[in-house]
């Protein structure tokens, strides 16, 4: 088959395709403009953070399987896909463990202030007074806003850390509540006034976008912290910046409401600008190695099945 790669995908991975008898294309600078062009015989299509809309559908004439590699897939429009008879599919799962590792990170993180004691540090000055001043996280309340795969590898780890923890999932998961000795919360506002510590792990969609805005940040405790790994989408960035402002709540965002282009060097940091209780990392949450090579390798599975079946693992659409 024809495989367009229009992202980073490890070397491995590509050829193990190859020997697979695969043709592989590897231009991990398109975006959605030139791929329209670069599409052409190809059948396979897989993308990381590059955008998918209905103009490349359109023009892959001979395009089946796009596939995602990462958990979400709001960048592609999977519903004119499965108008044209193409199949969309992710790979769910693979980078849980990075992102909860990243969550947990930034929590840590903001107790101890870690970014600003480097910086301090940096700038050759001993404040040890200042940096003294940290909660803990023993102890605390830990909410986490869905309880998928990513939401699940937070709790046992923040469950290791001694933290107390409560969730919201808008589905209700009984088993998984009890297994892992969770207590689920009718909604995020009561979450919310529980809390000392708060994650998000839900995907854009229509009913969770703009989710967490002014309602949300009133109802959380001053000073609590808020931390975003999911996606931008959820959050209505002014309304948490005056939380920030206004009532000391700490963020870590790792995710935006716009975020650069993946080719992109330039960031829009104005709303953040000058907010001293926020941490910002650039979407790396499922950037591990060990992320990375797992994704490649359900993307060679979905790949490999098809080829051998024509069935589609983890469709979305
Ligand atoms: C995901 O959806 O799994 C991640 O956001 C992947 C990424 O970093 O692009």
């Amino acid at each position: 088959m024809n495989i367009l790669i229009a992202d980073k995908f490890p070397a491995h991975w590509k050829e193990v395709l190859a020997k697979q008898g695969h043709k592989i294309t590897d231009n991990p600078a398109l975006d959605e403009n030139s791929l329209p062009a670069a599409i052409a015989d190809n059948e396979v299509l897989i993308v990381r953070s590059t955008k998918v809309p209905a103009a490349v559908i359109d023009a892959g004439k001979h395009l089946k399987l796009i596939i995602r590699a990462g958990a979400g897939y709001d960048t592609i429009d999977i519903s004119h896909a499965a108008q044209k008879g193409v199949a969309v599919c992710n790979c769910p799962g693979t980078n849980s463990i990075a992102v909860a590792e990243l969550a947990m990170g930034l929590m840590l993180a903001l107790d101890r202030r870690l970014v600003h004691n480097t910086r301090d540090l940096q700038n050759g000055i001993w404040n040890k007074s200042e940096y003294s001043k940290a909660k803990g996280i023993f102890g605390r309340t830990l909410g986490i806003i869905g309880l998928g795969n990513i939401g699940k590898e937070v709790a046992k780890r923040a469950q290791a850390f001694g933290m107390k923890v409560v969730t919201y999932d808008p589905y209700d998961k009984p088993e998984i509540f009890t297994e892992l000795h969770i207590t689920p919360e009718p909604d995020i506002y009561t979450l919310a006034g529980l809390c000392d510590v708060i994650t998000v792990h839900l995907p854009d969609t229509p009913q969770t976008h703009g989710l967490f805005n002014k309602k949300f940040f009133d109802a959380m405790k001053p000073g609590a912290t808020f931390i975003n790994t999911a996606r931008g989408g959820l959050v209505v960035t002014q309304d948490l910046v005056d939380a920030m402002k206004t009532k000391q709540i700490r963020a870590a965002l790792d995710v935006y409401e716009t975020e650069p282009k993946a080719n992109d060097k330039v960031f829009n940091f104005a709303p953040f600008q000058g907010v001293e209780n926020f941490y910002g990392t650039h979407h790396i949450g499922a950037s591990t190695d060990q992320a990375q090579d797992a994704v490649a390798q359900r993307a060679v599975d979905i790949i490999g099945e098809y080829a051998a079946t024509g069935k589609f693992l983890f469709r979305v659409n």
